[in-house]
């Protein structure tokens, strides 16, 4: 089906993008053959500023919002905060910037994050990168003809740790417990400061 082969197409010229290096190099004639789906550099540049401005605005009232329910009803309180808030707001910002926002990683705590196959290749794509200690970029792509995707690295911070550390370390037997209940399949734990948590996955209309 066409729609299969450019969906494949826009991928490989995605993960030849998103590589540092030049080994990807063999993907290119593929990407390059399906021409008209590329985006321009002009579409590039505006839509990677769409994206992280759309991320930076998104991270900055998710993170605020974390930070008072913290600072307010300690670890318990916010994990049921974000249970309540994070989805729904990430939601109706997506409406606002008439996208599609979604946070999503290779261990998800909410089901409703699980990668799509696409995203799954750009996540697998981003650990291959870190592992390599390469720099992990932001990067636009072309879905179809009217669909483009911004893919943007989350990493973990020092204030994360409390709901996606370590047990008994970072994140306290106890919190976990509640963690737990609200999400009974939750993959999200053991991170450390600086490590790949996940990303960002922004969809809009081209
Ligand atoms: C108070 C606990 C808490 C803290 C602190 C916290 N998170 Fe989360 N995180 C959650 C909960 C609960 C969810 C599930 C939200 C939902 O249901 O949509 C979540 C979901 C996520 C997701 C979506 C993917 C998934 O696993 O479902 C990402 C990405 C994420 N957190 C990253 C971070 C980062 C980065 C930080 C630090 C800046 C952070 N979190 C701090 C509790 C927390």
């Amino acid at each position: 089906m066409k729609w299969k082969t450019i969906a494949l197409t826009g991928l490989f010229a995605l993960l030849s993008f998103f590589a540092c290096t030049n080994n990807t190099a063999s993907n290119e004639p593929a990407a390059r053959q399906e021409a008209p789906l590329e985006l321009t550099a002009e579409e590039r540049e505006a839509f990677l500023e769409k994206g992280s401005y759309i991320t930076a605005t998104t991270f900055s009232a998710l993170s605020g919002k974390l930070r008072s329910a913290l600072q307010e009803e300690g670890v318990p309180g916010a994990v049921a905060y974000c249970n309540l808030v994070a989805y729904p707001l990430v939601d109706s910002l997506s409406q606002v910037h008439q996208a599609t926002i979604r946070r999503t990683s290779l261990k998800i705590r909410n089901p409703k994050d699980k990668p799509t196959a696409t995203e799954l290749a750009v996540l697998e794509t981003y650990h291959a990168n870190a592992e390599k200690g390469a720099s992990l970029l932001p990067g636009v792509v072309a879905i179809d003809q009217s669909t483009v995707a911004y893919y943007a690295p989350i990493l973990t911070q020092e204030l994360c740790l409390q709901c996606h550390g370590k047990i008994g370390e970072t994140l306290k037997a106890e919190d976990y417990t509640l963690v737990k209940e609200l999400y009974p399949e939750d993959e999200a734990i053991g991170y450390q400061s600086g490590d790949l948590r996940g990303m960002w996955s922004v969809t809009f209309r081209r």
